[in-house]
């Protein structure tokens, strides 16, 4: 049995669009757990998943296109309730005998919705809401056994239900903010037609994840890599919790770490959990690998590789470890693909331990958005300045000095690294930006300071805003701000005469620079 398999759940079979993660987050934050599915699911499977509700996204296809994605139509008849949102609207319509037609009046943005009574998903809602709406097909004409609850200028089913069947449509999104009672609409949807409990709140969320780790791991030791950032610690935290002394956690300094990170790292988790905290400090190894190494691909292998290696011969002398515990976020289970459980992708793991490494995986975390990951962070009692610390990349500042790394330029990316986040902090800004940090490319420039002239590196400095990193933008920082950074890094750190401010946003350009 997978574990919480017994809580209440909600399916949200995924169309495509880019509304899916944001629907499931919706119904999370109602306190019910959402589970993020493929459109091939059959009704078998959903039987077997048995959910309380289904929700079918939007998607960007017309059902009448020749691979247009439709669903499996036995899910509409296992007596699940099921709501649609836009394409999902017009799926339940078209496989239940209702009409959908492509009427030449599309809707894009605010639209003025007036709602028809009786209407489950409306009830002590307003008869007029302003509802956000983006498609070109719509519902004509609903199917038999539904009744119409509301309607707009363009949309005549703008929304329908069944209540005996307990199916639900509706053409807007209720999950964007830009519908007021968007989130009111999908409560409804949840407890009334689903009759869902909302209890997944972050102490259920320790608790029945303390009770599956606990049964996952039995008697056995884990092991478990920590970055100093968020996700690791947490996963950490938990596992110490479930099983206390017989987690054993391996912090590896690879001497690319910012100002003071190797030290406030250990200090938070040696005071707050007396961990079994094994420190390795192996800077000379990595930058050994690093001299004279300037190819980006090339560092970030070397990196990888050293840090496998050092792994490698920490676990070997805790043999006795069977389990890996790992900070896995529900986002990157479903990139991976919602089936293949226990695959580890590079790029997500403490250092991208390799696979055949002799572990049985541990994630957590694997059901939770980064959100929910700071909330049971949180409720855990880890320090606010782990819980909100920013990402950082595993190779660390080697990607941020492009050219070879050297002690010097680390020096140097260090003390410029601590003023920019002293200055967003103070600015307040950090907790609304993704990412603020210095890149030191290798290359000199003339400067003049005092009387003398200066030939140094410049500093970029990089500040974006993002919801998840697969995008961002360039953050419009206090020129205020900016100036003060600038005039503080050049005034002191010796070395850097010059400081410019990277206004690319992501595409076409990366957040990092390597
Ligand atoms: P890019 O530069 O691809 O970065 O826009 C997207 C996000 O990923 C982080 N990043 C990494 N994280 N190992 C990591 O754990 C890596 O090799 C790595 N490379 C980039 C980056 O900081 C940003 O948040």
């Amino acid at each position: 049995m997978e574990p919480g398999s017994d809580r209440d759940r909600v399916l949200v079979v995924d169309f495509g669009a880019q509304y899916a993660q944001l629907i499931a987050r919706r119904v999370r934050e109602a306190h019910v757990f959402s589970e993020i599915v493929s459109r091939d699911i059959t009704a078998d499977e959903v039987r077997d998943k048995a959910p309380i509700g289904i929700i079918l996204s939007g998607g960007p296809a017309s059902v009448y296109a020749e691979d247009a994605y439709l669903i499996d139509p036995g899910i509409l008849r296992l007596g699940i309730p099921v709501l649609g949102i836009c394409y999902g609207h017009q799926v339940i319509a078209h496989a239940l005998g209702g009409e959908v037609a492509r009427t030449g009046k599309a809707e894009f943005g605010k639209t003025d919705l007036s709602v028809q009574r009786p209407a489950l998903l409306f009830d002590d809602l307003p008869d007029h809401q302003m509802v956000w709406m983006s498609h070109r097909d719509a519902v004509t004409a609903a199917p038999p056994g539904f009744r119409v609850t509301a309607s707009t200028g363009d949309s005549p089913v703008a929304a329908m239900e069944d209540p005996d069947r307990g199916l639900c449509g509706v053409q807007f999104h209720p999950e964007v903010i830009h519908t007021p009672s968007g989130q009111a609409i999908l409560t409804r949807f949840l407890t009334r037609v689903c009759g869902a409990d909302p209890t997944w709140t972050n102490a259920s969320i320790i608790e029945e994840s303390v009770a599956a780790i606990r049964s996952r791991i039995g008697d056995a030791r884990a092991i478990c890599g920590l970055s100093g950032g968020v996700d690791s610690g947490v996963a950490a935290a938990l596992v110490h919790r479930a099983i206390g002394e017989r987690l054993t956690c391996v912090f590896i300094d690879h001497g690319l770490l910012r100002c003071g990170e190797a030290e406030q790292v250990e200090a938070t988790f040696r005071a707050n959990f007396h961990i079994d905290l094994i420190h390795v400090e192996a800077a000379d190894r990595f930058l050994g690998a690093l001299a004279g190494v300037s190819d980006p691909e090339q560092k970030r292998m070397i990196i990888g590789e050293t840090f496998i290696r050092v792994f490698e011969e920490v676990a070997a002398a805790h043999r006795d470890a069977r389990f890996l515990v790992q900070g896995t976020l529900y986002p990157d289970v479903i990139e991976s693909g919602t089936r293949d459980a226990a695959r580890i992708k590079s790029h997500h793991n403490v250092g991208g331990l390799p696979e055949e490494m002799a572990f049985d995986l541990v994630e957590p975390l694997r059901d939770l958005f980064k959100d929910e990951v700071r909330a049971v962070g949180e409720e855990l009692g880890l320090p606010e300045d782990l819980v909100w610390r920013q990402p950082f990349p595993g190779p660390g500042l080697a990607v941020r000095i492009i050219g070879e790394v050297t002690r010097e330029r680390l020096e140097l990316l260090r003390g410029a690294d601590a003023i920019i986040l002293e200055e967003i902090r103070r600015a307040g800004l950090y907790r609304e930006i993704w990412q603020a940090f210095g890149v030191l490319p290798a290359i000199r420039s003339v400067g003049v300071q005092g009387d003398e002239r200066t030939y140094a590196y410049p500093l970029v400095v990089r500040a974006v805003t993002s919801e998840d990193a697969m995008t961002a933008d360039w953050a419009r920082l206090p020129y205020e701000v900016l100036e003060r950074i600038s005039t503080r890094i050049i005034n002191e750190v010796a070395g850097i005469n010059r400081v410019a401010y990277d206004i690319s946003s992501k595409p076409p350009s990366t957040i990092e620079w390597e």
